[in-house]
């Protein structure tokens, strides 16, 4: 079997711009390991990103600029060991292509070459242009993120919907564009009014997947430790819970804790 028939059922960023134009909902997740990776492969996921969000769900920092180049790296690999068929997209994560896009390309090769990823994510419209651009022009590609960018958490200094002022939403509008023209794949808008996210997936012909961004855009995405109610403080509006798993994993091993302590566990079945 050659290379190309051993891969023509794989998703790939064509895939998600005829998507578009088919008017077919793109369905992302994030995935950090190798076991949650092949479930939500398995599942029929479009889309998984490797996001910086594993130095909140995986690490427990309180936000994502602690993780490093390595460490996404390390997550990537894991991912992509296990995926058959969807789009892995990776995020470059802060101080790795902010401001140099030598060091842009650099970090986005690495991940590329050593995890053998399918495309990266980077934050940032026009400030991040020519990092955009270095990246692309490698044969890399690229997925834009505008609206709430969690790595510039510092600067905005909350984690509230953005872009409800006019100005702010015509910036996003004027990145969107920028982003299409550097040749971005597609772009995650996070957390901003549904109507601006209408408009902005309406101007351009690039996918946009949202996370708070109302229905009114080409797919969307989810931290999966959300979706499947692991992490069960977290409550935005934006979020619809598809299990309770922090009580039922926590159940579970209050029952395995039982039955250890009642020397029920393990019976005489499960021995040799
Ligand atoms: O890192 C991440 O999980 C993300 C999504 C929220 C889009 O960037």
């Amino acid at each position: 079997m050659s290379a190309v028939s051993k891969t023509a059922k794989r998703i790939t960023t064509n895939t998600l711009a005829k998507m578009k134009k088919d008017g077919e909902k793109i369905s992302m997740v994030t995935a950090y390991d190798y076991s949650m990776a092949k479930i939500v492969d398995h599942a029929g996921i479009d889309v998984i990103l490797v996001g910086d969000s594993a130095s909140n769900v995986m690490a427990g920092h309180e936000t994502t600029l602690p993780i490093t180049l390595d460490q996404m790296i390390y997550h990537a690999q894991s991912v992509i060991r296990a995926v058959k068929k969807a789009l892995v997209v990776v995020d470059l994560p802060f101080g790795t292509y902010q401001g140099n896009s030598k060091k842009a390309l650099a970090s986005a090769i690495r991940i590329m070459k050593e995890s053998g990823a399918h495309a990266v994510k980077i934050e940032g419209g026009a400030i991040v242009q020519e990092s955009i651009k270095r990246v692309i022009s490698a044969g890399i590609p690229v997925m834009g993120h505008l609206g709430l960018t969690p790595q510039s958490i510092y600067k905005f200094g909350t984690y509230t919907v953005r872009a409800k002022e006019e100005e702010e939403a015509k910036e996003l509008l004027s990145d969107m564009k920028l982003l299409q023209k550097l040749g971005c794949f597609g772009v995650v808008l996070e957390k901003i009014p549904a109507a601006l996210a209408g408009k902005a997936t309406a101007s351009v012909e690039m996918p946009t997947i949202g996370i708070g961004a109302g229905s009114d855009v080409d797919g969307q995405v989810l931290v999966i430790h959300d979706l499947l109610g692991i992490t069960h403080e977290f409550n935005p509006r934006f979020l619809r819970r598809y299990l309770n798993l922090y009580d039922e994993m926590k159940g579970a091993v209050q029952r395995y804790i039982t039955d250890v302590k009642s020397l029920d566990f393990p019976n005489e079945k499960e021995q040799y």
